[in-house]
C-alpha cells in the first residue's frame, strides 16, 4: 500500500477508535482509576498529574467533566527516532562520586510509522474533545513525521485552524557531510475556532547598522549589541536547548528549555486558563505554567519521569496537586525504619522524629545493564539509603495534606534520613513515602500505639 493510502486508513481507523472510546466514557466508573494513596495528593487541588498512559487519563478527564474546558495543550510527544533516551543520576556513595544512566522512556515503534501515527491520531482526536472553544493546541514534532502529522492535523482540527508552524532552532552537537546540519523542531499550532486565546508576545528586532532610526512614534531600545525596536514574535525561535551546564537542567534527555514552554503558555492562555501536556517528561510545562500561575494537568507513562516532575515541582514550592495513577504500579522497593518516636511539645502538639534504617530493592525487576546491576549493587550493601531520591509524609485524611516533603539534588550524596515534623493528634493515619531513583515508590502506614 502506498503511504497515502495508509495515512487516509490511519485517520479514519483512529477517528473510530475515538468515536467508539467517546461512546463507552459513560460507563467509565472513576474508580478504574486509583488515587494513589500517600503521594503527594491533595483531594481538593486543582492540578492534576496522571501517572500512567495519556489515553487513560484523557478519558478519565473527559468522563469526569473536563471536556471543552482546556485552553492550551502542548504535547512533545516521542519523536520517531527508534532510540531510548536516558535518565542520568549522580550518586556519592561514601564520598565516591557514581553516575547512573538508565532509560527513562522508549521511543522505538517496532510496527514503524504506521504504529507511531496510530498512537498519536487516536489521542490528537481525543485531546480535541478536552480543548474549549478558545483553546489552541502545539504539536511538538521534528522533520521525522512533521509532513504527515500536518495533514493529519489539518483533518482532525480543519485546514482553516492551522494557526503556524513554529521553528525553533538550536545549536547542538552532531552534523553530516551528506545532508544540512539538522537542527531544528517544528511545532505545528492550531486553535480550535477563530475566538482563541493569542495574546502577542514580543521579541528585539534589530536595526539596520544597529543605529538609532528615530522614526517619529517608534520607540527604540539599546543594548550591548546595538539599537532595536520591539517587534512582534515570529514563527522562528532561537533558543538554546537545556545544556549541560544549565541550570534548568534535571537530568532528562529530551528536557525542553522553559523559555520555549513561557512564550507558548504566555501566548496561548491566561491566568485562568487549565494548560495541559500529556507527554509531561521532566514537566518542564507544568512548572512554567505553576510559575505564570495557571492551572494545570499533565500526564506521563514513566515512573522516572514523574519523580523528575515531583522533584521538579518540589523545588519552585508548588501548590498542591493530585496525582491519580493509571494502574497498578508493582512495588520493588522496601523501607525498613528503624525507630519512630514521639514528644510531646505542648498540648495537642507532638513531634514526630523518624529514623530510616535501610532501604531494599528486587534489582531482578529491574530493567538495567549490568554495569549499574553490580553498582546499585554495592550501594544496597553498604549505603542502601543514598539510592532514596525522595520522601513524603502525609496525613491520610481527607485532605491527605504533605506535612514533610524532602528530596535529594544530584551531588548531595545522601537525602535526610533522620527527620522530624509535628502533629496534633497521634492517632492520625501517618504515611510515608519513599520514591528511589529509578521512581520506585515504596509507602509504609507509621504508628505509634
Ligand atoms: C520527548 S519526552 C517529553 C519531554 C518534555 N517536553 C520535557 O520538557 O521534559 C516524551 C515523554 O512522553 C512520555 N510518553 C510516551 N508515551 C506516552 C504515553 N502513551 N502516555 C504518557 N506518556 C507517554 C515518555 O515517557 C516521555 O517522558
Amino acid at each position: 500500500m502506498n503511504i497515502l493510502d495508509e495515512l487516509v486508513d490511519i485517520v479514519k481507523d483512529c477517528e473510530k477508535s475515538a468515536e467508539v472510546l467517546l461512546s463507552k466514557l459513560i460507563k467509565r466508573q472513576a474508580s478504574e482509576l486509583v488515587v494513589t494513596r500517600g503521594l503527594y495528593s491533595d483531594k481538593y487541588a486543582n492540578n492534576l498529574l496522571y501517572h500512567g498512559d495519556n489515553l487513560e487519563a484523557i478519558l478519565d478527564l473527559l468522563a469526569k467533566g473536563y471536556g471543552s474546558r482546556l485552553d492550551l495543550i502542548y504535547i512533545d510527544p516521542p519523536f520517531f527516532t527508534m532510540s531510548n533516551y536516558n535518565k542520568r543520576v549522580e550518586l556519592k556513595s561514601f564520598g565516591e562520586k557514581k553516575v547512573i544512566e538508565y532509560k527513562a522512556y522508549s521511543d522505538v515503534f517496532r510496527g514503524g510509522l504506521k504504529e507511531y501515527l496510530e498512537m498519536l491520531t487516536t489521542r490528537i482526536f481525543l485531546m480535541r474533545e478536552l480543548l474549549s472553544e478558545r483553546g489552541s493546541i502545539y504539536v511538538h514534532v521534528d522533520y521525522r513525521t512533521v509532513h504527515y502529522i500536518k495533514v493529519i492535523m489539518d483533518y482532525i482540527f480543519g485546514i482553516d485552524n492551522f494557526l503556524n508552524e513554529v521553528i525553533w532552532a538550536y545549536k547542538s552537537g552532531g552534523t553530516s557531510n551528506r545532508y544540512y546540519a539538522r537542527k531544528h523542531d517544528n511545532i505545528l499550532v492550531y486553535s480550535t475556532s477563530k475566538n482563541y486565546i493569542f495574546n502577542p508576545q514580543k521579541e528585539k528586532s534589530y536595526n539596520r547598522g544597529f543605529k538609532p532610526y528615530r522614526f517619529k512614534g517608534v520607540t527604540e531600545y539599546k543594548d550591548d549589541i546595538g539599537w532595536y525596536t520591539l517587534v512582534n514574535l515570529k514563527d522562528v525561535w532561537s533558543i538554546d536547548m537545556v545544556g549541560r551546564t544549565s541550570k534548568e537542567r534535571v537530568g532528562y534527555e529530551t528536557q525542553k528549555p522553559e523559555t520555549l514552554l513561557e512564550r507558548i503558555i504566555l501566548t496561548s492562555s491566561n491566568e485562568n486558563s487549565i494548560v495541559a501536556d500529556f507527554f509531561a517528561g521532566s514537566g518542564t510545562t507544568l512548572a512554567v505554567a505553576e510559575k505564570h500561575n495557571r492551572k494545570w494537568i499533565g500526564s506521563d507513562i514513566e515512573n522516572c519521569s514523574l519523580l523528575t516532575i515531583r522533584k521538579r515541582l518540589g523545588a519552585i514550592n508548588s501548590r498542591p496537586y493530585r496525582i491519580i495513577s493509571c494502574n497498578k504500579w508493582n512495588r520493588f522497593g522496601n523501607i525498613n525504619v528503624k525507630s519512630t518516636t514521639y514528644e510531646k511539645i505542648e498540648d495537642g502538639m507532638y513531634r514526630i522524629r523518624i529514623n530510616l534504617e535501610s532501604y531494599y530493592l528486587d534489582l531482578d525487576q529491574l530493567n538495567i545493564t549490568k554495569k549499574n546491576t553490580e553498582i546499585i549493587s554495592d550501594i544496597l550493601r553498604n549505603d542502601s539509603l543514598s539510592l532514596i531520591d525522595y520522601i513524603s509524609i502525609i496525613i491520610e485524611d481527607n485532605t491527605s495534606e504533605v506535612i514533610y516533603e524532602n528530596y535529594r539534588e544530584n551531588n548531595i550524596s545522601k537525602i535526610n534520613t533522620e527527620f522530624d515534623f509535628i502533629i496534633d493528634n497521634l492517632d492520625e493515619h501517618i504515611r510515608l513515602n519513599i520514591i528511589d531513583i529509578f521512581g520506585n515508590v515504596t509507602s509504609k502506614e507509621i504508628k505509634f500505639k
